[in-house]
C-alpha cells in the first residue's frame, strides 16, 4: 500500500488561504502521492486537532489565525526563533510522534530578496523598517540573522518601537516616522511592514528620493501587488521587490519537511497564486 503523506492549513476562517494552491501545485510538480488541505479549526478544537497530528494522521502543516500563539502552548518543542517572532506558522510530526513548530515567516523574507534582488545584503550597511505590528517581528528577526549592522525601526507609535527594539534585542535603532528623512541618504532597503498600502493608503511624507539611487524598496503588503509605496519607488527608478514572493518562499521549508523534497518558487506558480488576489 502506498503511504499517502497528508498536510494540512488550519485556521478559523480558513476559506481565503492560498497554501492548498502553492502546495498543491509542488506536490503536482512532484508526482508526490501526497495532499495539503485547508481545514477550519475553531479555537475549542484545536487541542483534539493537535492529537489527530500526534496519532500520525498528518506530517505536518501550517498554523494559522487565531491559532499562531496558542499552538505554543501545544507543540513539544518550538524553535527559539519562533518564540522571538511570537507565532508558530509550521508544525512538524516528528518520527517518535513528537510535534515541533517553527516560523518560517522570516525564511520567507529573506528567499524573496535572494531570488528577486540577489545580493541584496552584501555590504548592506543600514535597512529602515516600517512599522513595528506582529508583522514587524520575522523582518526583524531576518534582518538581524542575516547580519544586517544597522535596522532603524520606525514606528506610528514610537513606544512600541522602542519596546520591540528591546524585545528582539538586535543592531535595531527605534524612532518616530519622522526620522525617515534622517537616515534614508544612507540606508540601502527600506521595509514595509505596517498596514499602509491596502486599499490604496499611502504614507504622507515619505520622500523616497532622498534614498540613494541603488536602494531596495519592498513591501510585505501583496494586496494590492504593486502598493503605493513600491509604485513611488519604481517612478524614481528604485529596485523593488513585491510582497508575494515572501508568501511563495515561507511555504518551502514546511513543503520540504513533509514531503522531503525542497520545491522551487518558480514563475509559473507566482503567475497562479496571482491570478487569485
Ligand atoms: P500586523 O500584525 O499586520 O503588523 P499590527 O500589529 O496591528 O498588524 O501593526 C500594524 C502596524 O502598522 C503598526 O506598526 C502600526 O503602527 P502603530 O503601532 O503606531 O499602530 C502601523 N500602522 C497602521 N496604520 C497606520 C497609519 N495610518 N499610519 C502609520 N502607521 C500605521
Amino acid at each position: 500500500m502506498i503511504h499517502v503523506k497528508k498536510a494540512f492549513v488550519i485556521g478559523h476562517p480558513i476559506k481565503h488561504s492560498r497554501s492548498p494552491l502553492i502546495h498543491g501545485t509542488w506536490l503536482a510538480a512532484h508526482g508526490i502521492a501526497g495532499s495539503y488541505e485547508a481545514i477550519d479549526v475553531a479555537p475549542a478544537e484545536l487541542t483534539q486537532f493537535v492529537e489527530r497530528i500526534r496519532a500520525g494522521e498528518f506530517a505536518g502543516g501550517n498554523v494559522t489565525i487565531p491559532h499562531k500563539e496558542a499552538v505554543f502552548g501545544l507543540a513539544d518543542s518550538v524553535d527559539p526563533l519562533a518564540r522571538t517572532i511570537g507565532a508558530v506558522n509550521t508544525l512538524v510530526r516528528e518520527g517518535d510522534g513528537r510535534i515541533h513548530g517553527f516560523n518560517t515567516d522570516y525564511m520567507g523574507f529573506l528567499g524573496n530578496l535572494d531570488q528577486n534582488a540577489p545580493g541584496w545584503s552584501n555590504g548592506l550597511e543600514r535597512a529602515i523598517v516600517l512599522g513595528a505590528g506582529g508583522a514587524s517581528r520575522a523582518i526583524l528577526v531576518a534582518l538581524r540573522e542575516r547580519g544586517i549592522k544597522e535596522v532603524v525601526l520606525l514606528n506610528r507609535t514610537v513606544d512600541k518601537a522602542g519596546a520591540l527594539a528591546r524585545e528582539i534585542a538586535g543592531p535595531f535603532i527605534p524612532g518616530p516616522l519622522a526620522d525617515y528623512a534622517r537616515y534614508a541618504p544612507t540606508a540601502g532597503l527600506v521595509v514595509n511592514t505596517t498596514s499602509i498600502g491596502m486599499h490604496d493608503s499611502r504614507f504622507e511624507d515619505l520622500d523616497l528620493s532622498l534614498l540613494p539611487r541603488t536602494a531596495l524598496v519592498t513591501d510585505i503588503v501583496y494586496v494590492p501587488l504593486v502598493t503605493p509605496l513600491l509604485a513611488d519607488a519604481r517612478a524614481l527608478g528604485l529596485k523593488t521587490v513585491d510582497g508575494l514572493g515572501m508568501l511563495l518562499h515561507q511555504a518551502v521549508p514546511g513543503f520540504e519537511a513533509w514531503f522531503g523534497v525542497r520545491p522551487a518558487v518558480t514563475p509559473e506558480l507566482r503567475a497562479k497564486v496571482e491570478a487569485t488576489l
